[in-house]
């Protein structure tokens, strides 16, 4: 039986959540972060869960309209300084990917102090990718190993990427059938399960039942049976 170790998520369809019940786009990301919180101590009770990636902010999510970015910046600060004590409290060490420097200072402040004052966690990993883009992480670590005398092997880049484990199960809410940019490297032998729900009414039940999927499917590899 597979086990899923690695549990990566695009979280998508905050904003028609909230368009379809009348509501302003952000309801829908705060909606969204109420979500997270639920996921991210599921998972970390649950004994094969080992690394939990989710898609907070894309590199291409800055076209945006400017309030909608500025808000999402507000509600991410906000949610690292709400669950702070809730990391803490379910062991669970947070471990960003992408590309902070974007943020204001204030906000890798907020960052940064998260990710030391989890340092010690030993539980679940929980990733927040955030300004991430797949193609961006791959640029960047070539540019890491690009002065490098002999010829850049799959381990040197998988290890310079942000994120250097394989993905076992990748789920996408929202109805879309795309990776848009998240984790291509990581992803070459996922399991990937779409689902149709916007992502502030994904449940835990939801979750449990794609697990449950997930255990059942053949993995090959490439290899035979
Ligand atoms: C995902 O929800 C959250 C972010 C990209 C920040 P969306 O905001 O993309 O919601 P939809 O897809 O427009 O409904
Ligand atoms: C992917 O969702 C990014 C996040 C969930 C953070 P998008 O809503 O940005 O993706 P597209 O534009 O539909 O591909
Ligand atoms: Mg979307």
């Amino acid at each position: 039986m597979n086990q899923a170790k690695h549990i990566a998520i695009i979280m998508d369809g905050n904003g028609r959540w909230a368009e379809i019940q009348g509501k302003k786009r952000v309801k829908g990301h705060e909606a969204g972060a109420k979500v997270v919180k639920e996921i991210t101590t599921y998972c970390s009770n649950h004994q094969d869960i080992e690394r939990l990636t989710l898609y907070a902010f894309s590199t291409e999510n800055w076209k945006r309209p400017r309030l909608e970015v500025e808000f999402l910046m507000k509600l991410l600060e906000s949610y690292l300084k709400n669950e702070l004590p809730v990391y803490l409290e379910n062991n669970v060490r947070f471990e960003p990917i992408g590309d902070i420097r974007a943020f204001s200072a204030s906000l890798q402040k907020t960052i940064q102090e998260v990710k030391e004052k989890t340092a010690h966690c030993d539980g679940l990993v929980q990733s927040l990718a955030l300004n991430y883009g797949a193609q961006d992480e791959i640029l960047r670590a070539i540019n890491k190993l690009k002065n490098c005398e002999n010829d850049i092997t799959e381990a040197m880049l998988s290890n310079a990427l942000d994120c250097p484990h394989d993905v076992d199960l990748l789920i996408r809410t929202g109805g879309d059938h795309r990776l848009s940019n998240f984790l291509l490297w990581q992803s070459a032998y996922a399991e990937l399960f779409f689902c149709d729900t916007l992502w502030p009414d994904f449940s835990i039940s939801q979750l449990e039942k794609i697990i449950h999927e997930f255990t059942q499917v053949e993995r090959r590899f490439g290899g035979l049976k």
